[in-house]
């Protein structure tokens, strides 16, 4: 099968899985994805066809919602590349891929590493920060009814990470937890380059809700 009819079904089988997905990583979280990782691959070398299948690929199962069974997304993604008669060294890629691009699970843990897992993780970290990672960040926080922010419960760096979650910290103080850290994890040159920008995007806004807050504007 041509790469170009593989990547137009995969388009149809990651929109149509994801019909019923939260907000927070729907089909919609993936174009954007896949519209970040194709704007890194055109200023990076690197395999496209991987990064544009792993991409498409990256979020089709939520081990949240599947007993924690962290390779679920990969599982899935395996069986449908077997589906569309991909090469065995691309799929072994994607499926690499899909196991280790996680914010939590970072490629640093595993000891897979290649270009195109660094356009992909980068492209699915630009997507949580500036104004995209602003407005699915309220949007999670708000699906919690956590506060957005409260001046008595401030960004606190002594909180680890187990009491963070239990507790329904205010949505603010996650930009503190993660947003504002994301720019400094980026792998490629590119996605840096991106992310500076939107994370002066970020800080602006911050300031600017800080003093709207206290009636200074
Ligand atoms: P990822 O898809 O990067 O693994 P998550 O599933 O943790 O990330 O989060 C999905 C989205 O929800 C991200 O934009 C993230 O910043 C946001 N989010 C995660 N945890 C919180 C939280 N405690 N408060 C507000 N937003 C959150
Ligand atoms: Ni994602």
């Amino acid at each position: 099968m041509e790469q170009s009819q593989i990547i137009l079904n995969t388009k149809v089988f990651v929109q149509e899985t994801l019909k019923d997905a939260e907000g927070g990583h729907d089909w919609f979280h993936i174009l954007r994805v896949y519209n970040n990782a194709k704007n890194i691959l055109s200023r990076e070398t690197a395999n496209g066809f991987v990064v544009e299948l792993a991409s498409l690929l990256h979020d089709i199962a939520d081990s949240k919602f599947h007993n924690g069974d962290e390779e679920i997304g990969a599982k899935k993604a395996k069986a449908f590349l077997e589906t569309q008669s991909v090469d065995p060294v691309t799929l072994k890629h994607v499926v690499n891929i899909i196991k280790n691009v996680s914010y939590k699970g970072g490629h640093n843990s595993g000891d897979f590493h290649s270009i195109e897992l660094d356009i992909v993780q980068d492209a699915d970290r630009l997507d949580a920060i500036g104004a995209i990672g602003i407005a699915r960040t309220f949007n999670f926080g708000g699906f919690k009814n956590n506060p957005i922010y409260d001046p008595e419960v401030p960004g606190n760096p002594n909180q680890s990470k187990e009491e963070y979650k239990k507790s329904n910290s205010p949505t603010i103080n996650h930009f503190y937890e993660k947003l504002l850290l994301l720019k400094d994890k980026m792998n490629t040159k590119t996605a840096r380059e991106i992310a500076s920008q939107r994370h002066e995007f970020m800080e602006k806004y911050l300031d600017q809700f800080y003093k709207e807050w206290e009636g200074k504007l």
